[in-house]
């Protein structure tokens, strides 16, 4: 459908502002095409009055019934009323074609400017037809995959009207119990940047009708909120800014992302939304990047919570100066902006600077071409639910399963002749897989375990509850309840468990329990899960322990006792059929754990790359106690991160190196034979690790550099190969700035980050 502006746009206005509406979307990063959308950005800038500029930079919260009659009273008239004007960019939380249209047609027909809406949603692992969690697509290693599982996110959201996602989140998240673990890549910063730009480019695409422009978010640290109480506090020195938390933003950056989220934590004492370092020194000025920056939700307004604005008006200035672009739903822009520009507290200048890439986002969304690109109700119909949208996320679903322990061939699972009992409320629960943040999906609409397991005929299967996890039904904004008292099922779940071969115990998180404003301070099973899984085991030890969760969790018991443990995360809407093909040895598990399950709690945070100390010592208590360590549990972790087991056994052969040394502008090769020692065959995720020895700052006992995924037939041996250059081993240095440092470093190559499979090499500048 072609939009026609309306007849009573002045021609001129038409000439000026629009130039050549009917050419080609300019949606490439060429310069030529940036200069012609930068001449209708400038045109359409100089028409507009402070006010419509402070408009765009504004975003409200979908707000009334939006095709019944217009909302007369309160909030919502007058954010009605802002929108007739043209004093509303944005609006999030309206979805479907039907009401962003009828929304958009008052924005580009009743406004004086006509400027189009952008239109946002949390579209952070699916629409309708819901993908993996993002901490278990990393999972899956599968940069492809995961690709794919953004593209279907993307192509069902534009379809119904969307425009703009607030995703992907890059923040590298190192303690379990910050509830929105779930919603990144983990705790390594190498696989949070080549996840980031996979994400980005998904969404993305040819921002054609079928993309959506990504929001790169939390700009930054919030993952670092102490304690992982979320809205905490984040404590972290530059080093960890830089080395640490900002790499996958850049290179998300690079990815061509078209907008940032700030975030509410505060950073070397200032919030980030109004941080000036962050948004305008780092992103707009080192990082050249040419979109726009919202706030998070009401992060302008919490400056006063902070105690950094004495009122909102002060967060406006602060904000605005800062350089965060568009207000959500603080209305401290809208409020007080242009008067702050009119007292000179505010320049007009960084006002058009906000105005001109908000409206270049739009242009590159090619909003200003067809303000209804995104709105038409059959491409809706035959898009939303699509059987290939299905198809693509059971395939990253199922790539996004971890095997943890495998004893006793427990797994796979004959296909004939085994009675499998299945136990746990989780097993049965077509919801808590869709995971936190699914909220353009209905209750309901995910396979189940038991179902999945139902498909295949071959065997006998019974199903006991054993225990509620939650009580009633979870919301989306309130606290989850737990069960901490019922185990009035167990009797059943007992005998159910005598009675059979195998026992198949689906236990974990509810998907309600994690996500935004979701810290747990305990990490092990819920509710009355452990003893359940006690007793149960104590009637049949033949357990496998498929673990539903959205972050790592504490299960030292189980990984002692239990013979088979599965990672099976929130999966999504095909998460019964992955979890049924994996346990029954149709696809070979290949997820290799994101971040690190540790012993307790009180090792959090936790993570693989960290920094060696003065006093590193090993992993298990001495008679000394002068180390660094726990004087009653050991320093490893549970599992580390990168692990995960498969039906195939790989056994690696020693590093080789093509030399010892290489020097500016040279590379080494680093190469491993893999071997498939089974009859299965199977996918392995290869991982390149290094470690600088000595820095002008100190440095992480092992860093991630790279990583094949790669397939190897049963009996067949692969050799992978790894390019090293400068590039692999610059990091921040004292010197304030990304550079590759003289001296001697270790190489290891392995199936986790715990491997000792080294080689060394020596870097002369
Ligand atoms: C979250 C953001 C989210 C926004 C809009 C905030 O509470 O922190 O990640 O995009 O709400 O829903």
């Amino acid at each position: 459908m072609k939009y026609n502006l309306p007849k009573y746009i002045l021609p001129a206005l038409l000439a000026i502002a629009f130039g050549c509406s009917t050419a080609k979307q300019d949606i490439t990063s060429s310069p030529k095409n940036k200069t012609s959308i930068d001449r209708k950005v400038d045109s359409l800038l100089s028409l507009m009055t402070l006010e419509e500029k402070v408009g765009q930079m504004n975003q409200y919260n979908g707000f009334w019934n939006v095709t019944g009659p217009a909302p007369k009273d309160g909030s919502a008239a007058k954010k009605y009323e802002h929108l007739k004007k043209g004093w509303v960019g944005s609006m999030l939380n309206v979805k479907g074609v039907k009401d962003v249209k009828a929304l958009q047609k008052i924005a580009v027909e009743e406004t004086r400017l006509h400027i189009p809406v952008i239109f946002g949603y949390d579209v952070i692992h699916g629409y309708k037809t819901i993908s993996p969690i993002p901490l278990a697509e990393a999972a899956s290693w599968d940069l492809e995959a995961i690709q794919r599982s953004a593209e279907i996110a993307a192509a069902e959201s534009a379809a119904s009207g969307l425009n703009w996602t607030f995703a992907p989140m890059v923040d590298v998240s190192r303690d379990a119990r910050w509830g929105r673990v779930m919603e990144g890549a983990g705790e390594d910063t190498y696989l949070n940047s080549v996840i980031a730009a996979a994400r980005v480019k998904g969404f993305q695409g040819n921002l054609g009708e079928f993309s959506l422009a990504a929001c790169v978010k939390h700009f930054a640290g919030y993952s670092f909120a102490e304690a992982g109480k979320d809205y905490s506090t984040a404590d972290m020195n530059r080093n960890t800014l830089h080395n640490v938390i900002l790499p996958p933003f850049k290179a998300a950056a690079d990815a061509g992302a078209l907008t940032f989220m700030n975030s509410f934590n505060d950073i070397d004492g200032i919030p980030a939304t109004g941080n000036t370092y962050l948004q305008r020194d780092i992103l707009k000025k080192e990082w050249n990047f040419e979109g726009f920056v919202v706030s998070d939700w009401g992060s302008m307004g919490e400056m006063v919570g902070h105690g950094y604005a004495k009122d909102l008006k002060q967060a406006a200035e602060m904000a605005a100066n800062a350089g965060s672009d568009m207000d959500m739903e603080s209305s401290g822009y809208i409020e007080h902006l242009s008067a702050l520009v009119r007292e000179g507290k505010v320049s007009e200048d960084k006002i058009n600077d906000a105005v001109r890439r908000i409206l270049k986002v739009k242009f590159q969304l090619g909003l200003f071409d067809n303000p209804y690109k995104y709105c038409d109700e059959a491409r809706e119909a035959a898009t939303v639910g699509k059987k290939e949208f299905h198809d693509g996320v059971l395939d990253v679903a199922k790539k996004s399963i971890v095997l943890l322990k495998n004893e006793k061939n427990l797994l796979p699972l004959k296909k004939q002749g085994q009675k499998i009992a299945v136990i746990g409320a989780l097993a049965n629960d077509k919801t808590s897989p869709l995971g936190s943040w699914r909220i353009g999906a209905d209750d309901n609409t995910a396979v189940s375990v038991l179902e999945g397991l139902r498909e295949y005929k071959g065997n006998q299967l019974t199903y006991a509850k054993g225990a509620d996890v939650v009580l009633g039904n979870p919301q989306f904004v309130v606290e989850t309840k737990i069960n901490t008292t019922d185990k009035s099922g167990f009797a059943e779940a007992i005998a159910t468990a005598k009675s059979a071969d195998v026992v198949i115990m689906v236990l974990g998180e509810h998907g309600l329990q994690t996500g935004e404003g979701r810290s747990r301070a305990e990490l092990g099973l819920p509710g009355v899960q452990q003893e359940l899984l006690e007793a149960v085991y104590k009637a049949n030890p033949n357990v496998v322990l498929v673990l539903t969760n959205g972050r790592p969790l504490i299960i030292p018991w189980a990984a002692q006792n239990v013979p088979a443990i599965v990672e099976a995360w929130h999966l999504g809407t095909e998460s019964g059929h992955a979890i049924a093909q994996v346990l029954y040895g149709d696809y070979n598990p290949s997820g290799k754990l994101p971040m690190t399950f540790p012993r307790a709690v009180g090792q959090l945070p936790m993570y693989y790359n960290h920094k060696s100390t003065g006093r590193p010592g090993g992993d298990a208590p001495t008679e000394s106690v002068f180390w660094s360590h726990y004087g009653d549990i050991d320093n490893s972790p549970v599992y580390p991160f990168g692990y995960g087991l498969s039906y195939s056994k790989f056994e690696y052969g020693k590093v080789k190196l093509s030399a010892g040394s290489f020097g500016k502008n040279g590379k080494i090769t680093v190469s491993v034979d893999v071997k498939n020692n089974s009859t299965v065959d199977g996918k392995e995720v290869v991982q390149l690790y290094i470690r600088d020895l000595f820095g002008s700052v100190t440095r992480p006992v092992k860093e991630l550099k790279g990583f094949e995924l790669t397939e190897i037939k049963a009996g067949q041996t692969k050799t992978v190969t790894f390019t090293i250059d400068e590039k692999t081993i610059e990091f921040y240095t004292a010197n304030n700035k990304w550079e590759a440092e003289a001296g001697d470093f270790k190489i290891f190559v392995g199936g986790d980050s715990a491997t000792k499979n080294e080689a060394s090499f020596t870097f002369t500048k």
